[in-house]
């Protein structure tokens, strides 16, 4: 409960209201004893919550390289050797100011990375008026929900399930960003798509993948696998199969020299999670060829479909997590235009 998200108004009453409004480092030995120049009072309230008594502080502005306040960072109680708490000193303000730099220009870099994916996908969603805002974070929401009780039953550790889950909140984003290579006749058809456009509306995921393929990064290779297999089945019938997106080359072929469908655990976990997770919403959503369907037949279709299309422990794991679902979904809900 005290770690809950809470708001510290940006004035002069606080010592990290006022170190937010002066952008100044700010160093009180004594925190029940602020120095007459400073006008901030302490709240104490969360000391008697947490029965911690904090005595000296150590506040600092994050500040942009353009000089705007980016947050406000605060240290309490230094101690010496002995553990007694003391002031924090002089040489703790230059290694604090140092620290408290560098994490300015990390969140600097956070923001301008997150502000470009958000883009790339409103740039996806001028494309196609199905994949909107609202659907892509319920699917990230979903896939989410789903992998962390994966990550529980697999006893997957807490650093390393952070991590995937952040990667996968983006990649599952991006999981049908290719549409924006796939024509506008075929993506704004206001009706069902003829074989031969569906064929080409298929193309969208090795298109998507293609834009991951030249780093390393964790989440680019995510994003990458996400893109491409979120459209195979569980039992090898889906698309696009074994090609490599960077090439488009075929990396094993059926007697019709058509790629193979990846099947199981061929498939990425990834693009297992979030085949889940966009049928699901896509079930759910109106679409310009049929209406929402109702959920209990949206759940039905569900369960018919674990171990044909979707991964059958994965489906296990979507109904035990369904009361989260069903919250991420009223979360983003669509707009009435949709
Ligand atoms: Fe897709
Ligand atoms: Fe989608």
């Amino acid at each position: 409960m005290i770690y809950s998200i809470f708001s510290v108004p940006i004035n002069e009453k606080s010592i990290s209201g006022y170190c937010a409004l002066t952008k100044k480092l700010i160093n009180v030995p004594d925190m029940y004893n602020i120095p007459s120049n400073l006008p901030s009072s302490f709240n104490s309230s969360f000391d008697m919550i947490t029965g911690y008594k904090t005595v000296s502080s150590l506040t600092t502005p994050l500040v942009s390289s353009d000089k705007r306040l980016l947050g406000v960072i605060q240290v309490l109680n230094a101690k010496d050797k002995s553990g007694r708490i003391i002031p924090f000193s002089a040489d703790d303000e230059i290694i604090f100011t140092h620290f408290a730099n560098t994490a300015s220009s990390a969140l600097e870099r956070a923001h301008f990375t997150r502000a470009m994916i958000l883009r790339m996908i409103k740039m996806s969603e001028l494309r196609d008026p199905k994949e909107t805002g609202a659907h892509v974070n319920r699917v990230a929401g979903y896939a989410v929900d789903i992998y962390d009780r994966w990550a529980y039953h697999h006893k997957v550790p807490p650093v390393e399930k952070e991590k995937f889950r952040d990667i996968l909140r983006v990649g599952s984003m991006f999981h049908d960003i290719g549409k924006i290579a796939i024509s506008d006749t075929i993506l704004k058809k206001p009706a069902r798509f003829t074989p031969e456009e569906y064929q080409i509306m298929q193309t969208h995921a090795a298109y998507g993948a293609s834009l991951f393929t030249d780093t390393t990064f964790p989440g680019d290779i995510l994003s990458k696998d996400i893109a491409l297999t979120h459209h195979e089945n569980w039992d090898g019938t889906g698309y696009p199969g074994w090609v490599d997106p960077a090439t488009g080359k075929i990396e094993k072929a059926d007697a019709d020299c058509k790629p193979l469908g990846k099947k199981g655990e061929e498939i990425p976990l990834g693009g297992r999670i979030v085949a889940i997770a966009d049928v699901f919403d896509a079930l759910c959503s109106r679409r310009v060829y049929k209406e929402p369907w109702g959920e209990n037949e949206v759940l039905e279709e569900m369960k018919k479909l674990s171990g044909s299309k979707f991964d059958p422990e994965l489906m296990e794991y979507f109904f035990e997590v369904l009361p989260n679902i069903k919250q991420t979904q009223n979360q983003f809900p669509d707009s009435p235009d949709n």
